[in-house]
This record gives structure tokens, C-alpha cells and sequence, in this order.
């Protein structure tokens, strides 16, 4: 197998009774063509011998901070001879360096905690710092300890600063007790990892503009009007691109929620502030897919001070606030465009018509009627309408998933654009 050819996997264990299955993890990296390099930290070292690790990964274990010098450089082993002098180099720092992906199977409470309030007291938890590479934890502990709310605080912090976490499962712990915690088999943890890799160069180089959320259009000072987006799908779809490799650019409405990691996010607040923002990054972007729910109209006059109640009523005046996707449709030349449509009714006929009118790619349609899908929930339920007439149904899944579909949907269209670049350029 060559599916991790060229890749550099640093493996870090740490010490709980689950590094016993570091051994099999190593074994699989290798037979997937990678080179591995092992670190330990000192407790580790009491569950299973670096010997053990050096013989399966065929590297010297690294243990120490500050290892007395190597006796000869072969010693030193090719993750941490220096290329242009090939001496050896400074441990944390050649290591971070030269690793495509850092791996944590098991990780501890303890360098969960550590690397999520940056503690730097050892090898592994220096090096974690000090790396650029993405990185991977797999928890396993008691499920206790795992379910305290300070490991999954801790938990959080990591998820929310872009480090990947696989999830333990649930079953017969080593402590005797049934619960969550355990270490998922070292072939789940291997094909997480071969995933995540591949799944890092599905965008890289494109450029994907996201919109999200609502907007808000100001009646007075104190009154808007918007509508019930929370933004989770947008920032779902901006979460997974950027995890495919893409820059991605996210403009958002009014939120609750945190950027997802690495991604440039806009805040705005009107149609018309979210329209400058997506019509500055347009001209530079491969993808657009707007999720926002842009409120369709706007008071015609807002007024400077609070309007007061009245015993007449009120009557609004309303005007429609621009149509960002459709001007997008109108002006666009090489992008991929993908649209929204949240319907109570006539789902698919509707959706048809948006498709055409604002000359996109595919639309996503969703239910915003069911209590489960759409607005203001975790889960979503889509159809993709295309431009032949093809309909596609997805059942109910997380907002993560759905952004999954619809960014896998989005690659052939970029593989045909790319063709027909190559075509011209011809
Ligand atoms: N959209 C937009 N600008 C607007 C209104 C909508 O860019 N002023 C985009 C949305 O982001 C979504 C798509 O157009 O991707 C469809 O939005 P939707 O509200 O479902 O449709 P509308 O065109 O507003 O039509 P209607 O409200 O009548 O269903």
C-alpha cells in the first residue's frame, strides 16, 4: 500500500494502558508507506519499551527534551539529520519541522490539558507547540475523567484552535468500569489519519467565499428586521473547505458562533454590507456558495430616533434589499456558483426557478418547515437540484455532513473548469 508514501507521521504516545495499541498503529503507518517517528513521554515508556517502537517504526524513539549528544549521526536517523549539513538538529524544532501531520494515540487528560493551555514542560508537549503541521489527538482514558467537564473543556479549546479529534468509544474499560474512553482500534485510527491527509489536498490551492448567517436591516435605533438563521451551516461549509485546503472567506450576518479555524471571516450586518464584502472577494475566488439567509426587504426610510407607539398602528414602508446571488450569476466568470433555497412549499419548483434566474451551478435545498432541518438546528435534510434537471436527496444528517456532500458535489465542477482552462490555454 502506498497511501501514505512520502508522508512524515510523528506519533506521539502517551501513558495510559492504550499504548499497548501504538505498537499496531505504527505497524499500519509503515505498511501504508509513511516513515514514522515515534516520540514518548516518560510515563509512557511504563506501558510499552521504546524498543518495542523502534524496531516496528525503524526510527530511534525520542524521549528527551535534551538528549545528551547522539555518539554518531546515523543515530541522529533521517527524521532529525539536518539536510544541508546533516548534522543532528535541535529535537523539538527539526521535528515539528519536518512532520506532514502530528499524531497523539493515546492522549492523556494530562497533555490534553497541557497542550490546551500551551504547557511545555516535555518533549511531546514542546514539539506540539512548535509545530505548523496539523494535529490529531485520540483521547483514552477513564470515562470518568474523560466526561469531567475540564477534559472536555479542554477538549473544546483544542477543536476550536483546528486540532483534529477522534472520538473514543464506548465499552470495557481497563479500570473495570463501561463507559466512553476507550481507544478506537489502531486501523480506525490509521484510516482517520490517511483520510484526513487526502482530504487536505480536495481544495488546496482554490479559493472558497462562504456567506452565512442572517442579516439584520434596521427599522430604528432600537428594531431590526431578520429572520431565524443561526449561521451553523455556513460555518459548517467554511469549516470543512478550510479542512480541504482552501482559503476560504467568510462573510458573515450576525452570529453567535466562533469562526472555525484558519478562515478570514467578514462580520457584517445589512444585504447591503454583506454585498460589498462578497462583491470585494469575488473577482479573486474559485467557489461561492451562499448560505446566508439575506433578509429580501429593508425599510425604506430608517428612522434616527425610536419610533413611538401610537394608537393609529404603524405601517412600514419596505423595499427590497439588492439580490447579492443574482448579481453574482449575472457577473461571473470562471466561479463556481451555489446557491441556497430555504422553502416551506413547492420545494423543487421553486428551487428550479432560483437555479435559473440566478444562473448558478446547483442549488441545496432544504425543508425550513420540519423542526429537525434548516434553520436554528445541528441537523439538516437537503436535495441538490442541477441544472439537467437531476435531483439528488440526502436523508437527515449533521450540518458537518451535509458540508461534506455539498463540497464533494462542488469538485467535478471545479475538475471541468480546470479542463476547460487547460483547453484554452492551448
Ligand atoms: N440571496 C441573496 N440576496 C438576497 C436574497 C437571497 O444573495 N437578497 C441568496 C441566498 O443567500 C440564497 C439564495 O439567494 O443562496 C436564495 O435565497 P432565498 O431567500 O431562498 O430566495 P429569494 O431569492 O430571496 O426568494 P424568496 O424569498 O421569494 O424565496
Amino acid at each position: 500500500m502506498t497511501l501514505l508514501q512520502g508522508k512524515n507521521i510523528l506519533l506521539g504516545v502517551t501513558g495510559g494502558i492504550a499504548a499497548y495499541k501504538s505498537a499496531e498503529i505504527v505497524r499500519g503507518f509503515k505498511k501504508a508507506g509513511a516513515q514514522v517517528q515515534v516520540v514518548m513521554t516518560r510515563n509512557a515508556q511504563r506501558f510499552i519499551t521504546p524498543l518495542t517502537l523502534e524496531t516496528l517504526s525503524q526510527n530511534r524513539v525520542m524521549t528527551e527534551m535534551f538528549p545528551s549528544s547522539y555518539e554518531d549521526e546515523e543515530e541522529a536517523g533521517p527524521f532529525l539529520r539536518s539536510t544541508s549539513t546533516n548534522l543532528p538538529e535541535i529535537d523539538h524544532i527539526a521535528l515539528a519541522q519536518r512532520a506532514d501531520v502530528v499524531l497523539i494515540a493515546p492522549a492523556t487528560a494530562n497533555i490534553i490539558g497541557k497542550l490546551a493551555h500551551g504547557i511545555c514542560d516535555d518533549l511531546l508537549s514542546t514539539l506540539v507547540i512548535a509545530t505548523k503541521a496539523p494535529v490529531i489527538v485520540a483521547p483514552a482514558m477513564n470515562c470518568n475523567m474523560y466526561e469531567h467537564p475540564v477534559v472536555q473543556g479542554n477538549l473544546e479549546k483544542l477543536k476550536s484552535l483546528g486540532v483534529q479529534v477522534i472520538e473514543p468509544e464506548a465499552g470495557f474499560l481497563a479500570c473495570q468500569m463501561e463507559g466512553k474512553g476507550r481507544l478506537p482500534d489502531p486501523d480506525v485510527i490509521v484510516t482517520f489519519v490517511v483520510n484526513f491527509l487526502h482530504n487536505r489536498q480536495r481544495l488546496l490551492g482554490k479559493k472558497v467565499l462562504v456567506t452565512a448567517g442572517p442579516t439584520r436591516e434596521a427599522i430604528d435605533p432600537v428594531r431590526f428586521i431578520s429572520n431565524r438563521s443561526s449561521g451553523r451551516m455556513g460555518y459548517a461549509i467554511a469549516k470543512v473547505a478550510r479542512q480541504w485546503g482552501a482559503e476560504v472567506f467568510l462573510v458573515s450576518g450576525p452570529t453567535a458562533l466562533a469562526a472555525p479555524p484558519g478562515v478570514h471571516l467578514t462580520r457584517v450586518e445589512t444585504a447591503a454590507e454583506m454585498r460589498e464584502a462578497v462583491l470585494k472577494y469575488f473577482p479573486q475566488v474559485d467557489v461561492v456558495i451562499k448560505a446566508a439567509a439575506v433578509a429580501d426587504y429593508r425599510v425604506k426610510e430608517v428612522k434616527d430616533q425610536k419610533i413611538k407607539k401610537k394608537d393609529s398602528g404603524l405601517v412600514l414602508e419596505l423595499e427590497e434589499t439588492p439580490d447579492i446571488l443574482e448579481e453574482l450569476g449575472r457577473i461571473k466568470e470562471k466561479q463556481v456558483l451555489v446557491g441556497f433555497a430555504a422553502e416551506t412549499q413547492n420545494l423543487l419548483s421553486y428551487a428550479e426557478e432560483k437555479l435559473r434566474r440566478k444562473n448558478l451551478d446547483f442549488i441545496v435545498v432544504n425543508d425550513v418547515s420540519r423542526k429537525d432541518a434548516g434553520f436554528e438546528v445541528e441537523t439538516n435534510a437537503i436535495q441538490i437540484v442541477y441544472r439537467n434537471g437531476k435531483v439528488t436527496d440526502y436523508p437527515l444528517m449533521p450540518k458537518e455532513k451535509v458540508a461534506e456532500v455539498i463540497l464533494g458535489e462542488i469538485l467535478p465542477f471545479l475538475a471541468d473548469k480546470e479542463t476547460q482552462n487547460r483547453h484554452r490555454g492551448e
